[in-house]
């Protein structure tokens, strides 16, 4: 056993010795017998007082010319520029994220730092023109206040950058709540934040579990120290947010599950489909958000596409992180244990392909061709399941593990049935070369996001990111549409006539001839 590192709450940038919320030790999930960090939580009082201390912190930060405040989201991209390989080596650590993977989350993160540098030199507002002579009217962007950021750890640098990077550049505080079981990637993202510029209090980091820290968001609302939610995670964790800042008439932003369909027509070129399939449906060992849940193939092509992704799965590399692999572990028991109930949605009408066998890869379970030692970690088998309907549970439930399940389709109308049956709509992907299917599919799909001839996964850091339905409650990430999340729109007028012009009431009159008609023939 390594000695591991103790990382625990920086508020204000300094560490908080005890331990509330109790003590957790992450292993690494490739490497079991691994310690990556030793975490010591904090709990709902942890969380009051950071949003305190946000609070406090917050008219000053608010006060930085906003041009500034993009300088010090400048020095936050260059600072995780700098340090990207230590980055990514620690997230493959902590969750068992393949390499190339875990580079291309920090990557995002240094994209959101780009596009948000400038638009702190932007941050428009806009001149309007009143009905009065001697008026103006103006809108103004101003920040809400403090932003309590809650997210979940299977990209736990580049989801949280996308609320942290624009409520900061917008004049916010933040306090973050990343999932407690990746602390050590935390801290160190914690620490690139802290080293960037910003004044003290503006950035908080609080480790907690999800209990305390739901009461701590309770807790901070009721105080009046907490002005905004932002919250990547489950479904049903993400509704009891939504009505707890209902209550304080808030809208949260909430990034939830997804049930993500891959439609393949007729017309498909079939190995892109395969491939985006693979990547969508085994990328982070289906521990995305954006994971494809069922391939939705027509019944012409479906004998075909089945053949060819059962090879490209079972040919697959799984295994080891720090190799080139489709795959490695799942990111901690939490999601093992989870996902092996989910297999037990697998019923006798389906017929599963993909590897050598079903559940943990094992000495006695083994997987051909596995990179590494399959003991060592928590690894699972890939499965495709064929036959899937719109009856089964697990058509409906989303299951975030290396498992996809495919249904066969007739008619077009059929394929959107199944596409929007489950009730989730974040992302979703079609594979045609027929504009008319694109465009219907994109009409009636109820996703927030559509992919054509792409996979489900591997959203650009600049579009704007998010769901509807089970998925969300129509709130967006990313681009310039988050702006709308972390500023409130103000609006001015100024009436310099000198006298009181009464809107609507003393406006101008243009008299017309109304009754003019153009002569007959
Ligand atoms: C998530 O799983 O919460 O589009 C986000 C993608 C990634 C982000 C996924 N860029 O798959």
């Amino acid at each position: 056993m390594t000695a591991a590192r103790t990382v625990t709450s920086l508020l204000d940038g300094s560490a908080g010795g005890d331990a509330p919320g109790g003590t957790l030790e992450i292993a690494n999930p490739a490497r079991l017998e691994e310690t990556v960090v030793e975490a010591r939580l904090g709990d709902a009082a942890t969380f009051l007082d950071a949003c305190r201390r946000a609070k406090t912190a917050q008219p000053n930060w608010a006060a930085v010319p906003a041009p500034v405040r993009g300088r010090a989201i400048q020095q936050l991209g260059r600072l995780v520029e700098d340090n990207a390989e230590s980055l990514s080596r620690l997230i493959t650590r902590e969750i068992g994220k393949p390499i190339r993977e875990s580079r291309g989350e920090v990557q995002e993160v240094i994209d959101t730092c780009t596009f948000f540098l400038g638009e702190g030199r932007r941050l428009y507002g806009q001149t309007v023109p009143s009905e009065m002579p001697d008026k103006q009217l103006f809108t103004f962007r101003v920040p809400v206040g403090v932003a309590g950021i809650v997210t979940a750890g299977n990209f736990p640098v580049a989801v949280p950058s996308w609320y942290i990077v624009p409520a900061l550049l917008c004049g916010n505080t933040v306090v973050w709540k990343p999932a407690e079981y990746t602390p050590a990637t935390a801290e160190a993202f914690a620490q690139l934040i802290l080293h960037a510029g910003f004044p003290r209090g503006a950035f908080q980091l609080v480790l907690a579990d999800g209990p305390r820290t739901f009461e701590g968001i309770e807790r901070a609302l009721d105080d009046g120290v907490l002005d905004k939610v932002g919250f990547t995670g489950s479904t049903d964790v993400g509704s009891r947010i939504g009505e707890l800042c209902g209550r304080h008439l808030q809208s949260p932003c909430l990034e939830l599950g997804g049930k993500n369909p891959l439609v393949v027509m007729p017309d498909a070129e079939l190995d892109l489909a395969v491939e985006g399939a693979l990547f969508s449906g085994f990328g982070t060992a289906g521990q995305r958000c954006t994971s494809l849940g069922t391939a939705i193939v027509h019944r012409d092509v479906h004998d075909d596409f089945m053949a060819r992704f059962t090879k490209a799965a079972t040919d697959a590399p799984i295994g080891d992180p720090n190799e080139d692999v489709l795959y490695g572990p799942m990111i901690s028991a939490r999601f093992s244990e989870r996902y092996e109930r989910w297999l037990e949605l697998i019923r006798p009408h389906h017929t599963t392909s993909g590897s050598d066998g079903l559940g943990r890869i094992t000495a006695d379970n083994p997987r051909t061709g596995f990179v590494g030692d399959p003991e060592s970690g928590l690894y699972y088998h890939p499965v495709i399941v064929d036959g899937v309907t719109i009856e089964d549970d697990l058509y409906r439930t989303e299951t975030f593990g290396p498992i996809v399940g495919v249904a066969a389709f007739d008619t077009f109308d059929q394929a959107m049935d199944l596409a929007n049956g489950h009730g989730y709509g974040l992302s979703s992907s079609i594979y045609t070369n027929d504009p008319l299917h694109v465009f219907r599919f994109r009409d009636r799909i109820s996703a927030g996001m559509v992919s054509v001839n792409n996979s489900t996964s591997g959203a650009e850091a600049h579009l704007p990111f998010g769901g509807n339905g089970r998925s969300g409650n129509g709130s967006r990430q990313s681009g310039l549409w988050v702006l709308d999340q972390f500023t409130r729109w103000q609006a001015m007028n100024w009436d310099y006539s000198g006298h009181l012009q009464k809107a609507q009431i003393d406006t101008a009159e243009l008299e017309a001839d109304l009754g003019f008609r153009l002569p007959a023939d």
